[in-house]
C-alpha cells in the first residue's frame, strides 16, 4: 500500500484527474476546494545567495519539489519591503519585496516558472497594520494636520496616558505615545505595527489598489493577516476583566468589519478568478458563515481557531482529550450553511510543529505520527493547507532559555506576563518551548550537509534543528516508506476520491479515547478514515470495518477481518466501504 507496504499495484496508477473513480458533484465547483495548499516561510525555506536569509530565486529553485509532492497552489508568507520586526508581518512598502528576498524581477519569474509547472501562487495580505516605517505612518506622526494622519488612530490624552485600557495581543498596552505630537497611536501587536484606519475610506482605496497590484501580475489570491481586526469598536470603552482575559474577541467584533469585507469583494475580487483565506482570528465558530458563505460575497475560506484551541488556554499549554479534537472536526464537518467552505491546518509560521504538538516526536514513534496526522488533516472537511516540512515530519526545535528565540512576540509576552504579571518564569518557559512560533521558523531541513542545505553561509539568520541529520528532504527523497511519499500518496487518494473532499462527514465512534474513526461520502462512494491517535497498539472491533476495503496505510499489516483488527501505534488506514 502506498506510503507504507504495497497494498496493491494499481494504487500507484492514480492520476491527477479526479474523474478516476468515486462520484463526481453536479456543476462546476470552484477550484480552490479541490486545492491543496502549501506554506512557505520565505525566510527560513531555501537560501540561494550564501547571505544566511531565504529567498525567491531559492523557493524557484524549489518549485518541482513542492510540485512533485502533488499540491497545487503555494502561499507564500510576506515578500513585502520590511523592517522584519515580525518577519514581513510588517510592512513598509506594499508595491516592493523585501531586497533581502530578491527584486520584482525575480517575483516574475517565480510566477512564470509556477504557472509553467502547474502552480498557483497567493499572497500574504498584511493590511490590518502598516511598519512604522512605512511612508504613511511618518507623514502619519509629524503632524496633527497632514493628510495621512487620519490613515492611522491617533488619540489625545493627558500627560500620554492610554487613552483606554486595551492590551496588545502579546500583551502590554495597545498604546504607543509618540513623542512627535505628544499623541497615542493604537497598535494591536508590536509598537512597530500600527494599525490602520479602515473607518477612512482614503485607507479602504489604498488596500484596494494594493490587491489589483498583484493580482494584476497574475496571483491566485490572498491569505487575509488578522482580517476580522480591521474595523475597532468605536467607543473605545475600556474592556471588562472577562473581556481582558481574551482581547481578540473585542478587536474582532468591530461594527464594520463585513461591511469593509463586502466593499473589497465588490470592488475587487469578483472581478477575478481567485481565492481568500481570512485569518479569523477573535472569531467564535458559530460566526464563520458569516465571512465564508457564498451568498455573503465576503471571503471564501477562512482559519478557524478552534484547532490552536485544543491544547492552548491563553499563553499556557493545557492537557486535552482525543474527545475535544474529534469535537472541533465534527463541528466543522457538520454543513455551517448552505454554501460555506472550511479550511483544515495544524502547522503554520505561527504554531508548534504538528508532530511534536498533536503525534509524538520521540523517535520510535515520530514518523507513524507525522503519517497519522497527515492522514487526518487530508481527509477532514475544507481545503487543507500544509506548511513547509510538515511533510517531512520535521519536529519542533530544543530552546533552553528565553534567550534563544528570535520571535518579536516573546520580549513582548515576557515583559507583560513574567516581570509584571508575575507568571512563575519556568513555566511560562515551558510553555514557550512547546507552543513558541519560533518553532516553525527554523531552516527547511533539505539535506545532511552544514545547515541542512539550507544555506552555504556560515551561519543561517537563524538555527537549524540539529536533526536534520536525519530528518531531511533528501533522506525523505530516497526511503520509500519516508513522511514525504506518505503525504504524495494521500494527496493521490485524495484526487481520486471526490469523496474525500465533498463528502459528508461521520465521526464513527466519537467516545473511543484513541481511536479517530470517521466516514466521508459522497452518493455511492464511502471511504473510512481510522487512527489510532497513542503510543499504545490494541484491538479494536468496529462493524463498520467489516466488508472494507484497505486504500492505504502507514504500517505493514492485514487489514480488518469481521470488523476486528489489531492496531498497531500511531497505525493509520483508510478503507473503501
Ligand atoms: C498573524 C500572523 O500570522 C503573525 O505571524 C503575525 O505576527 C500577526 N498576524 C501580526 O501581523
Ligand atoms: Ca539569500
Amino acid at each position: 500500500m502506498l506510503g507504507g507496504a504495497v497494498a496493491g499495484a494499481g494504487m500507484l496508477m492514480i492520476g491527477r484527474s479526479h474523474a478516476a473513480s468515486g462520484v463526481r458533484p453536479a456543476g462546476r465547483q470552484p477550484w480552490w476546494k479541490e486545492a491543496v495548499i502549501y506554506e512557505i516561510y520565505p525566510r527560513s525555506f531555501r537560501d540561494s545567495n550564501g547571505d544566511g536569509i531565504g529567498d525567491l530565486p531559492g523557493i524557484l529553485e524549489k518549485l518541482p519539489y513542492i510540485r512533485d509532492l502533488g499540491v497545487d497552489t503555494i502561499w507564500l508568507a510576506p515578500i513585502f519591503q520590511s523592517p522584519n520586526r515580525d518577519n514581513g508581518y510588517d510592512i513598509s512598502d506594499y508595491r516592493a519585496i523585501m531586497p533581502e528576498f530578491g527584486t520584482m524581477d525575480d517575483f516574475d519569474r517565480l510566477m512564470a516558472k509556477a504557472s509553467s509547472l502547474g502552480l498557483r501562487i497567493i499572497l500574504d495580505l498584511v493590511v490590518n497594520h502598516t511598519s512604522d516605517q512605512h511612508p504613511w505612518f511618518q507623514k502619519s506622526r509629524a503632524a496633527k494636520d497632514s493628510p495621512y494622519r487620519d490613515y492611522y488612530i491617533w488619540r489625545d490624552t493627558p500627560q500620554g496616558h492610554p487613552p483606554n485600557n486595551w492590551p496588545s495581543v502579546w500583551g502590554g498596552s495597545a498604546w504607543a505615545s509618540d513623542p512627535a505630537t505628544g499623541s497615542s497611536y493604537l497598535h494591536l501587536f508590536s509598537p512597530q505595527q500600527p494599525d490602520l484606519n479602515w473607518d477612512n475610506p482614503a485607507v479602504r482605496e489604498e488596500v484596494f489598489s494594493i490587491m489589483k497590484f498583484w493580482l494584476d501580475k497574475g496571483v491566485a489570491g490572498f491569505r487575509m493577516d488578522v482580517i476580522t481586526m480591521i474595523s475597532k469598536i468605536p467607543s473605545f470603552r475600556d474592556m471588562t476583566p472577562e473581556e481582558l482575559k481574551a482581547p481578540e474577541y473585542v478587536y474582532a467584533a468591530g461594527p464594520h468589519l463585513h461591511a469593509y469585507l463586502r466593499e473589497m469583494n465588490d470592488r475587487v475580487l469578483s472581478h477575478y478568478d481567485v481565492m481568500t483565506v481570512g485569518e479569523a482570528y477573535g472569531m467564535r465558530a458559530r460566526d464563520i458563515p458569516l465571512f465564508t458563505d457564498s451568498a455573503r460575497r465576503e471571503l471564501d475560506m477562512v482559519f478557524a481557531f478552534d484547532i490552536v484551541h485544543v491544547d492552548r488556554q491563553g499563553w499556557r499549554k493545557i492537557d486535552w482529550p482525543l474527545s475535544k479534537l474529534k469535537q472541533v472536526y465534527a463541528a466543522a464537518g457538520k454543513p455551517r450553511s448552505p454554501d460555506s467552505w472550511n479550511t483544515v491546518f495544524l502547522d503554520n509560521h505561527d504554531q508548534p510543529r504538528a508532530v511534536s504538538r498533536f503525534g509524538n516526536d520521540s523517535p520510535p514513534f515520530r514518523e507513524a505520527s507525522a503519517k497519522a496526522i497527515a492522514t487526518m488533516l487530508l481527509t477532514q472537511c475544507g481545503t487543507p493547507f500544509i506548511y513547509q516540512g510538515e511533510e517531512l515530519g520535521m519536529t519542533n526545535l530544543p530552546f533552553s532559555g528565553v534567550e534563544d528565540f528570535d520571535d518579536v512576540q516573546v520580549p513582548i509576552q515576557w515583559e507583560a506576563r513574567v516581570k509584571r504579571q508575575g507568571v512563575d518564569p519556568d513555566a511560562f518557559l515551558e510553555s514557550l518551548k512547546d507552543m513558541g512560533r519560533d518553532n516553525a521558523r527554523s531552516p527547511m531541513q533539505w539535506d545532511a550537509t552544514r545547515n541542512a542545505g539550507f544555506t552555504t553561509a556560515n551561519r543561517p539568520w537563524f538555527r537549524v534543528n540539529p536533526n536534520y541529520t536525519e530528518i531531511n528532504a533528501q533522506a525523505c527523497m530516497q526511503d520509500p516508506n519516508s513522511v514525504y511519499h506518505y503525504f504524495q500518496a494521500l494527496l493521490a487518494l485524495r484526487r481520486k476520491y471526490p469523496a474525500l473532499i465533498h463528502g459528508t462527514y461521520q465521526d464513527l465512534d466519537p467516545d473511543h479515547h484513541a481511536v479517530f474513526l470517521y466516514a466521508r461520502e459522497l452518493g455511492r462512494s464511502r471511504l473510512l478514515i481510522l487512527m489510532n491517535m497513542s503510543d499504545r497498539g490494541f484491538t479494536y472491533e468496529s462493524s463498520s470495518l467489516t466488508r472494507a476495503s484497505l486504500l492505504i496505510s502507514n504500517m505493514q499489516h492485514r487489514g480488518a477481518t469481521q470488523g476486528v483488527t489489531w492496531l498497531e501505534p500511531w497505525e493509520a488506514r483508510i478503507y473503501r466501504a
